[in-house]
């Protein structure tokens, strides 16, 4: 009948494994989604050159969701529908991830957040992972280390904060609560939107409120354009962000501005562990950089689902989403990943600071330090 002919087709003994990836290729976030997909093809090539996912080659498909949300909704239900992938791999940002996620929930698509650190990503379903840890996490991070850190010390703090993007409001509420709860003092609440360009209304303010840190969970293009202002206008004190900081553009926008201000992240390049500096020395052999936390975590993302699928009883989303659930001690670039119940791994976080554009290591602090 038709609909035999139908499954047939969808399980035909084909030889690959197709998966998709949707990303920012292009835009203000542009990097987070090159260097992810440069960490996914990395991962694929080594997988193949080792026979593939048990005798079969994985291929890549690639969309650009150019940053926006609708357009990341549209990409993904291309890659289920039309391509029929196995499992999806994205999004960097929360945002995007979180417009994506009910469709691979409704299909039955498993997806794996390389990097959206919003706890709402996971919640939206059984067939939604991610690899990195969360943002209530990060945010305790922060405040942690804004007001223990000996070059900060602060019980003063103000906010900047990116208010169309779920993952910057998220992590300020996060942030706000650990620090007040550490008995420190939110000063100055302000707010922009991605893509302005005149900051100087909220930093004025800022500065008025006399703060001893500023922190700024927003993405790098809009953070590097901050951090030139608040220079600009005589702001000192340290700014500190989260990981949407992490990018090679922060440096080349910012340049000294950002001198003595830091972030977390998810890995570090000065990491000495085997496992941090051969994966560096691949990602550079084949890309000639060096790679950031983003290529780090979709190199991350694309191992655990591999490991998944060469485990699980069928290549059906149902099977491939109960071995992902299953996670635990994978040694990843990015830390050892285990899932909890709730489909997202706990791991530690790195501080870095910025030197001159280049961010170094400071320290990493660990769940429950
Ligand atoms: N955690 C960010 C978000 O959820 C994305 C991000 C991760 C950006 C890692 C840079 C590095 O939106």
């Amino acid at each position: 009948s038709l609909m035999s002919l139908g499954c047939q087709s969808r399980v035909a003994s084909t030889d690959e494994i197709v998966i998709g990836h949707f990303g920012s290729i292009t835009g203000s976030e542009a990097t987070f989604g090159i260097s992810t997909d440069r960490g996914i093809q990395l991962a694929i090539e080594e997988v193949n050159a080792a026979g593939g996912v048990n005798g079969k080659k994985v291929r890549l498909i690639t969309y650009d969701d150019k940053g926006d949300p609708r357009e990341a909704g549209s990409a993904v239900t291309r890659l289920v529908t039309r391509d029929q992938v196995t499992a999806v791999l994205g999004e960097v940002a929360s945002g995007l991830s979180l417009a994506a996620a009910p469709i691979c929930q409704e299909n039955g698509v498993p997806m794996i957040s390389p990097s959206s650190t919003n706890p709402k990503v996971t919640q939206v379903g059984d067939m939604i992972y991610r690899v990195c840890f969360i943002d209530p996490f990060q945010g305790s991070v922060c405040a942690k280390f804004a007001r223990e850190n000996d070059k900060i010390k602060a019980t003063k703090a103000a906010i900047l904060c990116d208010q169309t993007a779920p993952y910057s409001v998220g992590l300020q509420e996060e942030f706000e609560k650990a620090f007040t709860a550490g008995g420190g003092t939110i000063v100055s609440k302000q707010a922009y939107q991605a893509g302005d360009q005149d900051f100087s209304a909220q930093l004025t303010s800022i500065r008025a409120s006399e703060p001893e840190v500023i922190f700024i969970p927003g993405y790098y293009t809009d953070v590097g354009n901050i951090a030139l202002q608040a220079r600009k206008l005589g702001l000192k004190v340290p700014m500190l962000g989260g990981d949407g900081w992490d990018s090679a553009k922060l440096g080349q926008i910012a340049g000294d501005a950002l001198n003595g201000c830091y972030y977390s992240n998810h890995y570090s390049h000065e990491d000495p562990s085997p496992r941090v500096q051969n994966f560096i020395k691949l990602y550079q052999g084949k890309y000639q950089e060096t790679p950031d936390g983003l290529a780090a975590l979709g190199y991350d993302a694309a191992r655990i689902l591999f490991t998944a699928m060469k485990t699980a009883p069928s290549l059906s989303g149902k099977d491939i989403a109960a071995e992902l659930a299953k996670t635990t001690g994978f040694e990843g670039v990015t830390g050892v990943i285990s899932m909890d119940a709730n489909r997202n791994p706990v791991k530690p976080a790195v501080i870095l600071e910025m030197k001159d554009g280049t961010p170094r290591y400071v320290a990493t602090i660990a769940p429950g330090e």
